[in-house]
């Protein structure tokens, strides 16, 4: 196959309700495909689900995105050059499970249960806002975006008030569109701004989940100021632009179809299982599952060899219709837990139990408190984030 014939990824979304049909060839026509990357190099593509388990569970596959076939889907590639310490995303082995065993005691479902009267408080005061002005509103302004992202700046310690700088960053950092520098800007100022932030909170620890880690940290002699700044920043954007996107979609979603959301709202325990279906039907986060070969290895009878990119689409592989029936079809009573919207293997997202929390206490709550809630605009004219690596809504005006 020359370049020319060879598919390009990214692939835009043009129906929010459905992969893209170039992801659903490639699913169809064979196991991996061959794709172009926007560096010019050639990548694998990964679109059947089981191939997609395969492959994010398998250790000769990194994460590291300074090896240079990494494969990235945006110019100019990694993000994090210059940054004097890697995200725990882009570690390996012995060095990732360390950096993700120092944390991963916040992130249990125990430890998020907790949190989750704390989340009901912030998700009633946001919903008392919108019922107060009335009218139309802005749902991603007035809850989707503020929900994530006040949970996650009082768990790691960073002012809220600061929230239009780390969110316009953010989007900024997660934009398809946005020329190499202007990325790679984003990145520097939020890192910068965390700095700052980490350099006070190493003078006086106070009791947040950064402060925390400067303690444990410090006590077991393994303290970085550098990696501590690069777990503030994933825990920082994955932790507010993921959930709040997903809120948008999920509650647009469910007023679409609302013979369903009749039936959660009856039975608030089908909240939870339902989710699972969102976030399978949804995908948002479908490309970063990205990995490249550190040794030869075999897939579904295609060897793929060392220093070659991989990129596992979570897209494609969440509509596998082996594995979920009708794929097309949404359907909140699925059981669909075993998705991988959430990747899988050792990288499976470290916030997943926090992000369920959040969207089963929005939709109960939201649903139950303003049981008219309606779109304000027809889906196709809604703002949907074709070109983000995380998709989404920019705005979704609602009225009740
Ligand atoms: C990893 C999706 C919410 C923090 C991941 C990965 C995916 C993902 C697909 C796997 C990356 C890979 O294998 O390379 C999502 C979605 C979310 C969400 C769809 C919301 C609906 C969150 C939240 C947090 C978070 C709320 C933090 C509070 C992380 C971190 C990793 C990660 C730190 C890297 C884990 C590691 O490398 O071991 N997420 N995420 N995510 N996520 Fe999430």
């Amino acid at each position: 196959m020359t370049t020319a014939e060879k598919p390009v990824l990214p692939v835009a979304r043009t129906c929010p309700f459905a992969p893209p049909e170039e992801y659903t060839r490639m699913r169809e026509d064979q196991a991996l495909t061959q794709v172009s990357i926007p560096d010019g190099k050639h990548a694998w593509v990964v679109t059947r689900h089981e191939d997609a388990r395969r492959v994010l569970n398998d250790r000769r596959f990194s994460s590291n995105r300074f090896h240079p076939g990494y494969p990235f889907l945006v110019e100019g590639g990694n993000p994090f050059r210059g940054s004097q310490a890697r995200p725990m995303i882009s570690m390996d082995a012995a060095e990732h499970s360390a950096a993700r065993k120092s944390v991963l005691g916040e992130f249990t479902v125990k430890r998020v249960d907790a949190l989750r009267p704390r989340i009901q408080e912030i998700v009633d005061g946001l919903i008392d806002d919108m019922l107060s002005i009335g009218g139309e509103v802005d749902l991603v302004d007035m809850l989707s975006l503020p929900v994530p992202s006040l949970v996650i700046c009082e768990l790691l310690g960073v002012p809220y008030e600061d929230h239009d700088f780390f969110q316009g960053n953010t989007r900024k950092f997660a934009s398809r569109d946005n020329v190499e520098e202007e990325r790679h800007a984003a990145v520097g100022r939020l890192r910068s701004y965390l700095s700052d932030l980490v350099t006070a909170k190493e003078a006086d620890p106070g009791d947040d989940l950064l402060g925390r880690q400067i303690v444990k940290l410090r006590a077991e002699g393994t303290y970085e100021h550098e990696a501590l700044v690069s777990l503030a920043f994933s825990l920082l954007v994955a932790g507010h632009e993921t959930t709040a996107n997903m809120i948008s979609l999920g509650t647009v979603a469910l007023l679409e179809n609302p013979d369903q959301l009749a039936k959660i709202q009856a039975d608030p325990g089908r909240t939870l299982p339902a989710i699972e279906e969102l976030l399978r039907y949804f995908t948002i986060v479908d490309a970063v599952t990205a990995r490249v070969a550190t040794e030869d290895v075999e897939i579904s009878g295609t060897t793929i060899r060392a220093g070659d990119g991989v990129v596992v689409l979570g897209y494609p592989a969440n509509w596998d219709p082996d594995v979920f029936a009708s794929p097309e079809r949404l359907d909140l009573e699925r059981g669909a837990r075993h998705h991988v919207a959430f990747g899988f293997g050792p990288h499976q997202c470290l916030g997943q139990n926090l992000a369920r929390a959040e969207l089963q206490i929005v939709f109960d709550t939201l649903f139950r408190r303003i049981p008219t809630l309606k779109l304000a605009k027809p889906v196709d004219d809604l703002a949907f984030k074709d070109e983000a690596a995380i998709y989404g809504l920019y705005q979704l005006p609602v009225t009740w």
